[in-house]
């Protein structure tokens, strides 16, 4: 509960919203549950007196309590919507904004396809828990008292047929709500899974392709999609049981009242009016019953959901820039001070261990090694994309860790062994480096980066459209334009 209530606080200007709609709820409610004693009243007085005057003038009130109900509902449904969605979309900004944030440390602990369930269904999960289930919420419980406490009202007797169904239904209840609780969390794990297999076959299509392995990918696409199949049939297999239950309940409590009334009304202890009274009020509290246990698995459903939306919200960003932050790098000298790595702190061994470097500024120096021998990691470690595990990495004689993250990593350029294009020219890609840069700049950038040759041959130059990530540009050239991207930072350390 505490999870949703913890997003609950990013409704924000919605709050406002969501409480004139559980308001308009309440009114509606209160309308409508006054029509059956209107009805009791035209039976028992209008018909039985044959009073057209009383029928009309209690026919009316019906009429203005069922168009204030239809008022009010509206007015719900306006706010609801706005409440839902705008808090929705309020989380996605939150998560997005946090994972935005987040050192390459925390993007380690979670797989791309769950961060993205994470920022879509689960959200919209708990969007449509506020959109559909505030109305059963504030209906539910407030049909049950005022359906129980009029019923009674009309005719003690009768209603103690709520006192028999009632436990039943409450029991009913509770093993549904129980069974089914834990099984939504499997459901989104299933669509998760999904998710990976989607994602990381639809970005590795070209290489299956290469290997043909068309066929092993599309094996682990319908074990998931059976997987997320047979745990959805799983879930609402059990969820939908609710509803016979209580149709059951109901249909029994109807009967048992026709007979019961009905006997009642023909020895003249009872009045027509008072049974179908008291009737609809069974169909009233019934009915509200079945909507706080579709409530209840409503919730059930978005707890699991809220919880894997705290889990991004919660990771502990693991690097940010401390307090009073130094703002500016005074040159490019790099100091390796002892500097031991690992990536996990329960990693048996350290990827770097005892490291000292001495770089001064202005020199150009090379790192040889084996494949895996830790030279991206070393280098890594200097624009703070991780934090060394033991010992200082120094910057302009500081230890980057007292710098602003945001200066330190513009004053440290890096063109990283696996990187990436966006979508859009080459001269929106190259402005990443510098917002600023005039066209000459940026050829002057190409040239460095040897990219001007392959760029002047094409028709449009600058304005090269390079596809979706990148795919225009063969590797050479797309490595070459992330070079001259990074030259426009003119970064101190490259
Ligand atoms: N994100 C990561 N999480 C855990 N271990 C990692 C991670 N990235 C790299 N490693 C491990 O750290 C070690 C060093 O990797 P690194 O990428 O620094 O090697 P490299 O020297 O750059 O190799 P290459 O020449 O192939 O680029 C490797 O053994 C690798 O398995
Ligand atoms: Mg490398």
């Amino acid at each position: 509960m505490g999870e949703l209530k913890r997003l609950l606080g990013h409704l924000g200007p919605y709050r406002r919203d969501l409480l004139i709609a559980a308001l308009m709820l309440f009114v509606e409610t209160a309308f409508e549950v006054v029509i059956p004693v209107l009805m009791a009243d035209i039976i028992d007085v209008g018909v039985e007196m044959r009073d057209i005057p009383y029928i009309f003038h209690k026919g009316v009130q019906m009429g203005a309590c069922a168009a204030l109900a239809l008022a009010t509902g509206l007015l719900y449904a306006r706010f609801a919507a706005r409440a839902a969605y705008g808090w929705g979309a309020r989380i996605r900004d939150a998560q997005f904004q946090r994972v935005q944030a987040f050192a390459f440390s925390n993007l380690d602990h979670f797989e791309t396809s769950s961060l993205v369930t994470r920022m879509t269904t689960d959200v919209t999960v708990i969007q449509n828990a506020v959109n559909s289930g505030l109305r059963p919420l504030v209906r539910g419980p407030t049909m049950l008292v005022l359906g129980i406490g009029l019923s009674f009202w009309l005719n003690a007797e009768l209603a103690m047929v709520f006192l028999v169904c009632l436990p039943i239904l409450a029991v009913i209840l509770f093993f549904v709500v129980r069974k089914v609780a834990p099984m939504y969390s499997r459901l989104q794990r299933s669509m998760d899974r999904l998710n990976n297999v989607v994602q990381e076959g639809l970005t590795a299509i070209r290489a299956v392709k290469a290997f043909v392995r068309g066929e092993y990918e599309e094996e682990r696409f319908e074990t998931v999609n059976a997987e997320l199949m047979e745990t959805s049939q799983k879930t609402f297999h059990y969820a939908v049981l609710n509803l016979p239950a209580f149709q059951l309940t109901m249909y029994t409590a109807t009967v048992l009242l026709m007979w019961s009334g009905g006997n009642m009304v023909l020895a003249g202890s009872l009045q027509v009016g008072d049974l179908t009274g008291v009737l609809s009020y069974v169909l009233q509290v019934v009915n509200s019953l079945m909507m706080i246990s579709n409530v209840f698995l409503l919730l059930t459903r978005s707890l699991a959901s809220a919880r894997r939306i705290c889990e991004v919200l919660d990771e502990e960003v693991v690097l940010t820039s401390p307090d009073g932050a130094v703002a500016a790098v005074p040159d490019g000298s790099v100091d390796f001070e002892h500097v031991s790595f690992k990536y996990r702190a329960d990693a048996k061994e350290h990827a770097l261990s005892g490291v000292d470097l001495h770089i001064p500024a202005g020199q150009t120096v090379g790192i040889l090694g084996g494949t895996g021998s830790a030279k991206s990691t070393l280098v890594q470690l200097i624009p703070r994309l991780y934090d060394a595990t033991e010992g200082v990495v120094k910057v302009g004689g500081r230890d980057v860790r007292e710098y602003d993250l945001q200066a330190l990593r513009d004053a440290v350029g890096i063109v990283l062994q696996k990187n990436v294009l966006f979508s859009g020219t080459v001269r929106e890609n190259l402005l990443w480096g510098d917002p600023d840069a005039d066209d000459e700049a940026l050829w002057a950038a190409c040239r460095a980066a040897c990219a001007d040759e392959f760029l002047e041959r094409m028709p449009k130059g600058l304005d090269t459209d390079l596809g979706q990530g990148g795919v225009n540009v063969s590797g050479g050239q797309k490595q070459r334009l992330c070079i001259a991207r990074t030259l426009l930072k003119r970064p101190k350390v490259l």
